[in-house]
């Protein structure tokens, strides 16, 4: 974690959400970047230790540490854990491999999920190569104009503040560098944080090459590719663990708030709107963007909820999520109701997904 970091963080745990101080154990005392120590909420007295430069702002650090062993054990020597947690930690990670359970694509911490994103978040058009023309057609045409293009074409100012929920592995941060003055990325997994730092804040990092799927014979993921690694600490961008539901960055201070295509994977996409619209200052924008695949118990509660008002009209996901956002007293400004976000799987499968963005001012 970069010591700039700290300011612009707060407590998840306590009501107060208050400000936390940095403890360093290891590194140069110059250094601007922290790879392990702890963050201590000055009001509720908390701990919340660094691991790996990458700061645990959660509320129940043993239950996430057990939770998360494979992206974690990937990054953090064992003798690194805090003690307090340690055996409950060795405990999780045994388990993990007796098991070597891996779940394949629902797992947020698993190598392919994360080669899947980077591809989507770093890779041109022109990197990813498919034998099918059908699918190496539609690569051209759409891989390059997906949301971060979008986004990109919306925030033309310079030395802006911005916060990104549910940031995955940090492609966006990327996207937007010149325009950006600070930005901190929060994301639950620990895995795509560790790699967003890496790539994005030149941190080390085990493997110096990815690897991503091409043909399925030769493995989940068989083609090298290279990602360029930013080659100093960008000290402006920083990349923390923790719930975006209940983010621990400064309320009321950011130009733009973003959260991409994460709406459709909480309980109450309500709470996530919410999380968004209070980190905007007056004036600021709030950007979301997602291709609504709800979980049915979700769409459920959206559809008693907005059962009255839309009486007589269509459900649609769009509409209903921008009126979520609009009664929160942010006013829409512009609104893409397509834009084409492409997963490359392997040679012969394209997963594309078509999403609704709005950006709107608070
Ligand atoms: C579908 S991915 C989208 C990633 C990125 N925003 C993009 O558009 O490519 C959703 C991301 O939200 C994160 N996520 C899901 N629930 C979360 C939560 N409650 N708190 C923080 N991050 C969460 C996941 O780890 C994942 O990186
Ligand atoms: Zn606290």
């Amino acid at each position: 974690m970069l010591k700039s970091t700290v300011e612009f963080l707060r407590c998840p745990s306590c009501e107060d959400r208050g400000k936390l101080v940095l403890n360093h154990q290891k590194g140069d005392r110059e250094a601007s970047e922290v790879s392990s120590g702890n963050l201590q909420c000055q009001s509720c007295h908390k701990d919340f230790p660094i691991l790996g430069g990458v700061a645990l702002l959660v509320e129940d650090v043993e239950t996430y540490l057990c939770h998360h062993v494979k992206g974690i054990s990937k990054v953090v020597p064992e003798q690194e854990i805090p003690a307090l947690y340690r055996e409950a930690y060795i405990e999780a990670k045994y388990e993990w491999q007796e098991s070597a359970r891996e779940h394949f694509e629902e797992d947020l911490e698993s190598e392919r999920v994360t080669a899947l994103y980077l591809m989507t978040h770093y890779l041109k058009a022109s990197q990813i190569h498919s034998p099918s023309p059908v699918i190496q057609k539609v690569i051209e045409e759409y891989w390059d104009h997906g949301p971060f293009a979008q986004i990109k074409s919306w925030l033309k100012q310079d030395r802006l503040s911005v916060v990104e929920l549910g940031c995955g592995v940090g492609g966006l941060a990327r996207a937007l560098e010149s325009n950006i003055e600070r930005y901190i990325g929060v994301d639950s997994s620990f895995a795509s944080i560790a790699l967003a730092r890496h790539l994005n804040c030149g941190v080390p990092y085990p493997q110096d090459s990815f690897f991503i799927p091409d043909d399925l014979i030769l493995g989940q993921l068989s083609r090298q590719v290279q990602i360029p690694v930013a080659v100093h600490h960008h000290r402006h961008l920083d990349f923390v663990v923790s719930d975006f539901e209940r983010p621990p960055v400064r309320k009321g201070s950011w130009d733009v708030a973003i959260a991409l295509n994460a709406l459709d994977m909480v309980d109450e996409p309500k709470s996530l709107a919410k999380a968004q619209f209070d980190l905007a200052r007056a004036g600021g924008r709030v950007i979301q963007s997602c291709p609504y695949i709800w979980h049915e118990t979700v769409a459920e509660q959206l559809r008693k909820e907005f059962a009255k008002e839309w009486k007589g009209r269509g459900f649609q996901s769009s509409e209903i999520v921008e009126s979520l956002y609009e009664k929160l007293g942010l006013k829409i400004k512009e609104r893409v109701d397509h834009i084409p976000w492409l997963f490359f799987k392997h040679g012969r499968q394209l997963e594309v997904y078509s999403v609704h963005a709005f950006i709107a001012q608070k």
